[in-house]
C-alpha cells in the first residue's frame, strides 16, 4: 500500500477529454462554412453532419461530467502557485459552462431552422424540438454564434496555458492528460 496521490487523470477521463476536444475543434472549423452555403441540399447535408457531431458531443459531455463527479482531477504539482491554481479552476469551470451553453443554443437554433436536421440519418431533430418554439431564428443563431466565439477565445487560453506548462514551466501538467504511464486518479 502506498499513500502517494495519483498524478494522472484516468484513462476514461483522458479519452473523453481528447474525443470532445477533437469534435469541438472540428465543429468550430466546419461551422464557419455555414455562411457560404447556397443550396438546400448543401444545408441539409451540413445540418445533418453538424447535429450528429453536436449530439455526440452532448452525450460524451454528460458522461464526462458524471465521470468527473466520481473521479476528481488530480492535484496540480506544488510548483504551481495559488494564483495559477485559481485561474486554472476558474477557466475549467468556464469551459464546462460554455461546453453546455453552445450545444444548448445549437438545439435552440435548430428548432427554428428553415430546414430539418436529421442527425445520423435517424430522425427529424427540428420536429422533436418543436416545444422550443420556432420564432426569431436570427436571434437564436446569434446566441449560438456568440457562444462559439467565447469558446474559441477560452480554448486559445486553455491551449496556451497547457503549452506554457509543457515548454516553459516543464512541470508535467500536460502529461497528466496524455496517454501512457503514471498512476491514474481513483
Ligand atoms: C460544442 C458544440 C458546437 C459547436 C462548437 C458549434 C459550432 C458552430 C459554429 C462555429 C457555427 C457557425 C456560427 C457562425 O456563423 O459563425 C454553428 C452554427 C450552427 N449550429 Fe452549432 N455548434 C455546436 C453544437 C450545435 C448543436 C448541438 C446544434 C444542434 C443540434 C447546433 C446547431 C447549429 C445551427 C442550427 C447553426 C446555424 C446554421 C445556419 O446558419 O443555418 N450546433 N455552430
Amino acid at each position: 500500500m502506498t499513500n502517494k496521490k495519483p498524478i494522472h487523470y484516468t484513462g476514461v477521463a483522458k479519452f473523453l477529454h481528447w474525443a470532445i476536444a477533437l469534435i469541438i475543434i472540428m465543429m468550430l472549423v466546419f461551422g464557419q462554412g455555414f455562411d457560404e452555403i447556397k443550396t438546400k441540399a448543401e444545408m441539409t447535408f451540413s445540418l445533418a453532419g453538424h447535429s450528429s457531431l453536436g449530439l455526440t458531443v452532448i452525450s460524451l459531455l454528460v458522461l464526462r461530467i458524471l465521470w468527473r463527479i466520481g473521479h476528481p482531477a488530480p492535484d496540480l504539482p506544488e510548483s504551481v502557485g495559488s494564483g495559477q491554481k485559481t485561474a486554472s479552476k476558474l477557466s475549467h469551470l468556464l469551459l464546462y459552462a460554455l461546453m453546455i451553453y453552445v450545444p444548448a443554443t445549437g438545439l435552440y437554433t435548430i428548432a427554428a431552422h428553415e430546414f430539418a436536421a436529421v442527425p445520423y440519418g435517424a430522425f427529424d431533430l427540428r420536429s422533436a424540438l418543436n416545444f422550443l418554439g420556432t420564432d426569431d431564428f436570427d436571434g437564436r443563431r446569434a446566441l449560438h454564434e456568440f457562444g462559439t466565439w467565447l469558446l474559441m477565445a477560452l480554448l486559445a487560453v486553455h491551449i496556451s496555458a497547457a503549452l506554457f506548462h509543457q515548454f516553459v514551466q516543464k512541470d508535467g501538467v500536460l502529461r497528466r492528460m496524455w496517454f501512457g504511464g503514471g498512476k491514474p486518479a481513483k
